[in-house]
């Protein structure tokens, strides 16, 4: 390590609190919820013994800023949907018992987005394992996420998008312990093992959905939500791999795609596409071109002092 590496870091440390600040407020709104809920540590004022004082936030509380930023529901406020008196800190602890809008308490009957079938994806949700075993203790947020959902089978021209989107939502409770237990009462079973009997299980999972083998595939509706019990899952190779493969009807295949595409909306799927990319690459490009031309204004000062030094 010399002097002009010792420079770089010190630049590098500077640049990157610039930096962060700016991917973290950009949305304008929510300034002063996010300013303890999208940050590792919190600052506030303790009036009981009159200081200012830092704490740890409680990681379950911290939300994703960008995830929020390409949900459908960027354009609300926090306490559009929390109540107002959340912008007092302490929180009022009775607030923790506050009652929160399901998906359907918006949704249902909604006109404006009829397109999404709330009411359809409802009825076969309550047909499903999930709703047979848990009752209305498994709700539509335990998949969705109401601060970050994205319909991506909708909107990505991406497979793999599609069904690592797809894939994460029953995995971020399958693979859990904490939070499949809350509703079950007991541990999870391993998915790995589960599906032993199925060779090069990571490639099929990185291709299939899991609701391409667990679901019946329903016509007219975009995303299956009927979850069968495990007796009614497909185990035949065949029904993938052979002609008349039960994905190109089950709105996930390329072919799908190509003939959504051909339908007259490859514009709209290529726009979506890049609107979701700029969406999600903009704050990454953001903070690259800071850091290069942060680095790039460090290595020329670098540069001219050590040229002057020498002379
Ligand atoms: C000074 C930091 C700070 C600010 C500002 C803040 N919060 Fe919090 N919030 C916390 C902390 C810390 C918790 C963890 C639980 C607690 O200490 O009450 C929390 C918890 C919450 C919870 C979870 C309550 C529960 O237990 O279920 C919600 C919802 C919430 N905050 C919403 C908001 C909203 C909405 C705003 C803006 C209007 C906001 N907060 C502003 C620090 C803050
Ligand atoms: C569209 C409605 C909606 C908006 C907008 C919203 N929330 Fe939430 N929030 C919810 C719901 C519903 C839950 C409960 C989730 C659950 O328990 O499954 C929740 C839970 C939380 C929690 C508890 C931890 C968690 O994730 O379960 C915190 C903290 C929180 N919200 C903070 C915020 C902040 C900060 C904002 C603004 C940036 C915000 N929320 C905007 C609906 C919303
Ligand atoms: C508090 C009411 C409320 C709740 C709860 C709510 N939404 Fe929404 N949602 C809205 C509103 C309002 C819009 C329109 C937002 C806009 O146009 O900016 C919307 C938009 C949407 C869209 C359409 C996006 C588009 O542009 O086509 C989808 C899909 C959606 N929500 C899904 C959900 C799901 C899934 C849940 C439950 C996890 C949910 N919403 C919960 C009020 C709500
Ligand atoms: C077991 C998990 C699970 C539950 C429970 C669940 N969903 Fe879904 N939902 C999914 C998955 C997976 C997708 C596909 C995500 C994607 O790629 O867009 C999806 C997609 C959707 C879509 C987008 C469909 C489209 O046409 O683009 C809507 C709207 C939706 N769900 C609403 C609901 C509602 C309302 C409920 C409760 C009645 C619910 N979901 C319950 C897993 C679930
Ligand atoms: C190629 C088809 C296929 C895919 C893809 C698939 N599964 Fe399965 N899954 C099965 C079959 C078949 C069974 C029944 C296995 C048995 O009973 O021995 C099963 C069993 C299960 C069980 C029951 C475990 C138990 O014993 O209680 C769960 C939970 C499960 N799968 C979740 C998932 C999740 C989550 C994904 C996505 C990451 C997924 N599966 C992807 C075919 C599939
Ligand atoms: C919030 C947690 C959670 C999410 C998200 C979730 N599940 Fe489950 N799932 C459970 C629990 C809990 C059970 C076990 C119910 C029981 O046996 O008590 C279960 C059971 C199952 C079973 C086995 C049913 C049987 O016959 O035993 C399958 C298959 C399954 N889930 C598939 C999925 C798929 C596919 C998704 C995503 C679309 C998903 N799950 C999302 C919690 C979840
Ligand atoms: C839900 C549909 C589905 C089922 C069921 C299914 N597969 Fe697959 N399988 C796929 C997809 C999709 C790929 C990935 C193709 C690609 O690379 O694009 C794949 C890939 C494979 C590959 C790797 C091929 C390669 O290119 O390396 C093998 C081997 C395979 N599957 C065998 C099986 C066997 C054996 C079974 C039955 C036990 C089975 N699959 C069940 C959909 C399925």
């Amino acid at each position: 390590m010399n002097i002009q590496h010792i420079f770089i870091i010190i630049f590098l440390i500077l640049a990157t609190p610039v930096v962060n600040a700016q991917s973290v407020y950009d949305g304008a709104k929510n300034h002063a919820c996010l300013k303890c809920h999208a940050s590792q540590i919190i600052s506030f004022h303790n009036a009981i013994i009159e200081k200012d004082q830092k704490k740890l936030m409680n990681p379950h509380y911290i939300i994703d800023t960008l995830g929020l930023k390409a949900g459908v529901h960027q354009n609300f406020d926090c306490t559009d949907c929390h109540s107002y008196e959340y912008v007092e800190y302490p929180h009022n602890g009775n607030l923790k018992l506050e009652p929160l809008n399901s998906c359907l308490d918006c949704h249902g009957g909604d006109p404006t987005h009829d397109a999404y079938q709330f009411d359809r994806i409802n009825e076969e949700f309550q047909k499903s394992v999930h709703f047979k075993i848990s009752g209305e203790d498994f709700t539509c947020g335990k998949c969705h996420d109401q601060h970050t959902y994205k319909p991506t089978a909708r909107n990505s021209a991406n497979v793999r998008e599609i069904v690592e989107y797809s894939n994460g939502l029953c995995l971020s409770c399958h693979n859990d312990m904490n939070k499949y237990s809350l509703i079950a009462g007991k541990e999870n079973p391993e998915i790995v093992q589960v599906h032993n009997w199925l060779p090069n299980q990571e490639l099929h999972f990185e291709h299939v959905r899991c609701i391409e083998c667990h679901t019946d595939v329903v016509d007219n509706l975009m995303v299956s939500h009927n979850i069968m019990s495990k007796e009614n899952a497909v185990r035949n190779c065949n029904e993938c791999h052979s002609k008349d493969s039960r994905l190109k009807a089950s709105l996930y295949k390329y072919a799908n795609l190509q003939s959504r595409a051909d339908n007259g909306s490859v514009r709209a799927i290529l726009l979506n596409e890049s609107y979701v990319i700029g969406a999600q690459q903009f704050p990454v490009l953001r903070k690259l071109s800071f850091i290069i031309f942060f680095m790039t204004l460090a290595g020329m000062l670098i540069h001219l002092f050590f040229r002057f030094i020498k002379k």
